[in-house]
């Protein structure tokens, strides 16, 4: 992953927060999913009174991305905080691990945590998701 790509990304997911959902919670997200080709898919989370039908900022952008007929990803870029303020990292929940499986490689799919554009770590799905379930174990 260059640096400025990932800088990129920060910057994008970092102005989905203004975009953000959540007023029950008050936690603004902001995801930016890098496809193999290069596009940068956009998403944040979405609350709603009801609870349950919440879809937090990284399905927001596989669900758009995947829905415009993408399904090969290189990389996604979250952050989060109360109020949209971003003072530590926000590590994707396992509801969102699990998409992930689904459509990326977990040995080469980066996930982008950030804090800020100089302050950011990068881990591979298989790092924050080992031994997991996916279409390969169903011979997909
Ligand atoms: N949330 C996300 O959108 N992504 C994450 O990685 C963690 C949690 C949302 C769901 C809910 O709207 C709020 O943050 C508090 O859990």
């Amino acid at each position: 992953m260059e640096k400025q790509t990932a800088e990129k990304m920060i910057e994008l997911a970092t102005g989905q927060l203004a975009f953000s959902y959540a007023p029950y919670s008050g936690f603004k997200v902001g995801a930016a999913l890098l496809t193999q080709e290069g596009k940068i898919y956009t998403g944040c989370n979405i609350e709603n009174a009801a609870y349950t039908p919440s879809n937090c900022a990284e399905r927001t952008a596989f669900f758009k991305a995947v829905s415009e007929g993408e399904q090969a990803f290189e990389a996604i870029c979250i952050v989060g905080g109360k109020d949209g303020v971003l003072t530590d990292y926000t590590a994707p929940c396992g509801v969102c691990r699990q998409v992930m499986m689904e459509f990326c490689n977990p040995d080469t799919f980066q996930i982008i945590l950030a804090v800020s554009k100089e302050q950011y770590k990068i881990f591979t799905l298989k790092e924050l998701f080992p031994l997991g379930f996916g279409p390969d174990n169903l011979g997909k």
